[in-house]
This record gives structure tokens, C-alpha cells and sequence, in this order.
């Protein structure tokens, strides 16, 4: 099919991965019946499986109408969020928009994204850059007591009111939170804020085609239509692709490949592979298992990266994001002097060298060891980024159950928060924070 997302495993399979792979599509095919009957681990987390087919027109116009309202008032709208509560919205907002909109007049407000992080100048610098402009703020928690979104939040409500007034505060700050329980959800009531539910059954990370990553999607202009259509193409037909590269990357794995790296050879891509980064590690890495996932960002990681992966150890393999067609041609000059040497693929588009550089870099890689899965969209847009995203979330399920793990959960992340939570002395944590200090001093 030409208009779908395709996985490419030749390259990925050697004779000993191939039989491998073979043995394994039985696994895959009871995994995929495990989630989809939903009697596996964190079966209660399983409300992303449908969720693009289930979602109304109702729902469509009422994120498209908040979209509208902080579209008509704001020349900033702040995103604050972390992890899964940031990520799908960042990455589809980035790869579909142009690479320089921070810099150009447009239409429509600036997105930026705060609460990912706990950088004092990043929130001082954007605490400047909105100073004196009208800005709206969605803030997307689940569990609405994470520290960084709150600290962001904090921050910015407190700015806005003072700035714009507690009305214009009230119209455009939308909260996006759990059902009934959390701060978010308590303040967002006290406040007359207007809100969107995270479900009780998806997870940050499969939550891309909620609220939380529609809206922040829509107010920056991009169609949630078509996003949601091609996610619908992909958990209606989509199923040999999932299979496919669950099967190949448990394959590599089992054949001593540690590692993926997701690369892409279209900068647009980039934080796709963050996205993706989270969903693999925290659905995966548990009970010391699992694929590390890493990415790269080609051509400009080859002058970096490229030695290691090249000719490092060979624990490696690459899934390559794979793009059609570019959206606007750039022809490369002649130049008379041809000081640069550059004449041979003068009249070329700059995308057929790119197109070289990616098949050159294939041969090179699976030459050296480092098998090569390639998955091909056609081209960026919302369509093929609404099958991507359910793709690979699916993937993810079937893999972690093949893998033998509860993909749904996240116990790791809580190591940290207890020990910071203990460090700054929060109530609660005396026990912590005593122990810590003695660890601390001998
Ligand atoms: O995937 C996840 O569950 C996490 O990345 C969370 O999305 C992240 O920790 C943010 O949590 P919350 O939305 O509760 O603030």
C-alpha cells in the first residue's frame, strides 16, 4: 500500500535473526491477543487501543472551539506539561511546523512549551519573552501533583492574573487532568477554568489522541481530523506492520542487539524520536529487560555519532525513519569556478543528495554489523503522522508482552522523587531525608 506507513526487515535480518524472527511470530500473535482481549498485565490501561475510531465530532468541535479562543486572544500559548503529558503534542507540532516560525510573523500564537524541566533561566527567559504580551496556558497533568509542571504553572498563573487580569486568566487558561481526583482538577473547579479529561485508562505516553495532545495540536493550527483519520488507517489496518517490527526488534534483541537507535534523515523528525524514546523506555525498560532506545539525527549525527555506530560495539541496531517526499524543492547551483567541487550534482533538488546519503549510510551500517529496519512514511503530514504514532504505540504494547513485561506502568520513575522530595524536605519524607543525610555523610 503506498499510502501507509511500511516496515522494511530485510535489511535487519541475518540468517540466524531470520530463523529467529520466524520462531517468534507465534509470540507476537498471542502478545497482540493478550492486548487486544485485554487480559495481560496493565489491562486496565488499555483505553488508547480505540480511542482514535472513538473519538465523536462532538469532541472534535469542542477542542477545535478552545482551540479558536486562545487562537482569537493569545500571542503565546504556554504548554506545560512533562513526559507524556508534553511529548506527543511537541513532536507533532514540530514536525509539522515550519522550522523557523519562532522567528516569523504568523498566523496565529507562538507555542511554547514550560514544566518539562526545572531550569531556572529557561523559565526566566521565557518569563521575559511573554512579559507584556497576551498569553494563554494549557496545563496538562494527570495526576496534577508533578513537581515540574506545578512549579511552571505556578509561575505563569500568578503572571498572567497580575498581567492580564483574573477574566482573561479564567478564559484562557484550559487544564487538562483526571476526572475527579488531583490539585489540577480541585483548582481548575475553583477557578472556572475550562478542562479536558485525561481518561482513567490511558497512560502519558499513549495519550496523544486526548486532549492533551489534540489541543495543543489544534491551537497551533494543524488538523486533528486528519491526524486522528490516519490513526484510525492504522488501528484498522495496521496490524502486519505492528507485527512485523515487534517481531524484528525481539528478533535482534534475542540475537544481542541492546540497542535501538531511531534515525531520521529529515530535521523535522527530531522530537518524534523523543516521543518514541519515552514510550519504548518506560514501557519497556523493567525487571532489568529491555531494548534501550536511542536516536540520532542524520546527516548531522554521522559527523558525530557515526564513528561509534559505525564501529563501536556491535550491541546496536538502527530503525530508520524513512520520509517520501519533501515539502518544497531546493535546487543546488552551478557555480562557474566550481571551487568546491560541488558541480557533479549541480541541478539536483538537495533531497535526491539526501536520498544518496541515506542509502549510503544503510550499506555502510549493515555492512559493519549494525542491521538496519526501515520504517517509510510517505511524507510528513497529519495524516501520516496519525498512523506513525498508532503504529508505534501499538508495537510497543505487542513488544512489551512479547518481552514479558507490564508495558502500562512506570514504578521506576518514582526513585528520583522520593529522594528529592526527601532533600527538599517536603512533609512526608523525614524517614527519607534522614537516611539520605546518612548515606550522604559516610
Ligand atoms: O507516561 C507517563 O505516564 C509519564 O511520562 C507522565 O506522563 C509524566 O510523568 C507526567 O505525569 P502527569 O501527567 O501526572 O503530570
Amino acid at each position: 500500500m503506498d499510502n501507509f506507513i511500511q516496515v522494511i526487515s530485510k535489511y535487519a535480518l541475518d540468517e540466524q535473526t531470520t530463523q529467529r524472527a520466524e520462531s517468534l511470530r507465534e509470540k507476537a500473535l498471542a502478545a497482540k491477543q493478550t492486548l487486544e482481549s485485554g487480559s495481560g498485565l496493565g489491562n486496565d490501561f488499555l483505553g488508547w487501543l480505540h480511542l482514535p475510531s472513538s473519538i465523536g465530532e462532538q469532541q472534535f468541535q469542542e477542542i477545535e472551539k478552545s482551540a479558536a479562543q486562545l487562537r482569537s486572544e493569545c500571542e503565546y500559548v504556554i504548554c506545560i506539561g512533562i513526559g507524556g503529558s508534553y511529548l506527543g503534542a511537541k513532536a507533532v507540532i514540530e514536525a509539522l511546523s515550519d522550522h523557523f516560525a519562532a522567528y516569523k510573523a504568523g498566523n496565529g500564537p507562538k507555542m511554547l512549551f514550560a514544566g518539562s524541566n526545572i531550569g531556572e533561566d529557561y523559565l526566566h527567559d521565557m518569563m521575559a519573552l511573554v512579559d507584556g504580551h497576551k498569553f494563554g496556558i494549557i496545563v496538562i497533568s494527570k495526576s496534577g501533583t508533578t513537581t515540574e509542571p506545578g512549579i511552571a504553572f505556578r509561575i505563569f498563573k500568578a503572571m498572567l492574573e497580575k498581567q492580564e487580569g483574573k477574566e482573561f486568566a479564567q478564559r484562557n487558561i484550559i487544564a487538562i487532568t483526571d476526572a475527579r481526583r488531583g490539585a489540577l482538577r480541585v483548582l481548575a473547579t475553583q477557578e472556572g477554568y475550562a478542562t479536558y479529561v485525561i481518561p482513567d485508562n490511558v497512560g502519558g505516553r499513549f495519550s496523544v489522541f486526548t486532549p492533551v495532545g489534540l489541543l495543543p495540536i489544534a491551537v497551533a493550527g494543524f488538523n486533528i481530523r486528519q491526524l486522528i483519520a490516519g490513526a484510525v488507517e492504522m488501528e484498522q489496518g495496521g496490524d502486519e506492520q505492528v507485527l512485523n517490527y515487534a517481531i524484528t526488534r525481539n528478533a535482534l534483541y534475542q540475537s544481542g542487539k541492546k540497542i535501538e537507535i531511531l534515525a531520521n534523515f529529515t530535521p523535522r523528525l527530531h522530537y518524534i524520536a523523543e516521543w518514541w524514546k519515552q514510550l519504548y523506555g518506560e514501557s519497556e525498560g523493567k525487571d532489568h529487560k529491555g531494548i534501550f532506545p536511542a536516536s540520532v539525527d542524520f546527516t548531522t549525527d554521522l559527523h558525530s555519532m557515526g564513528q561509534m555506530i559505525q564501529d563501536g560495539e556491535r550491541t546496536l541496531f538502527e530503525t530508520v525513519l524513512s520520509v517520501g517526499d519533501q515539502q518544497h524543492e531546493v535546487i543546488i547551483p552551478s557555480d562557474a569556478e566550481d571551487l568546491d567541487g560541488l558541480n557533479y550534482i549541480a541541478g539536483k533538488n538537495v533531497d535526491y543528495v539526501n536520498k544518496m546519503a541515506e542509502l549510503g549510510t544503510r550499506l555502510a551500517h549493515v555492512d559493519g554489523g549494525v542491521p538496519n529496519l526501515i520504517i517509510t512514511m510517505p511524507a510528513v503530514n497529519e495524516r501520516y503522522l496519525g498512523q506513525l504514532i498508532y503504529f508505534f504505540e501499538k508495537a510497543c504494547g505487542v513488544s512489551g508482552y512479547m518481552l514479558g513485561v507490564n508495558p502500562f506502568d512506570q514504578p521506576g520513575v518514582e526513585a528520583y522523587k522520593k529522594n528529592m522530595f526527601a532533600l527538599l524536605n517536603k512533609p512526608g519524607y523525614e524517614e527519607a531525608s534522614a537516611a539520605i543525610q546518612a548515606k550522604l555523610k559516610g
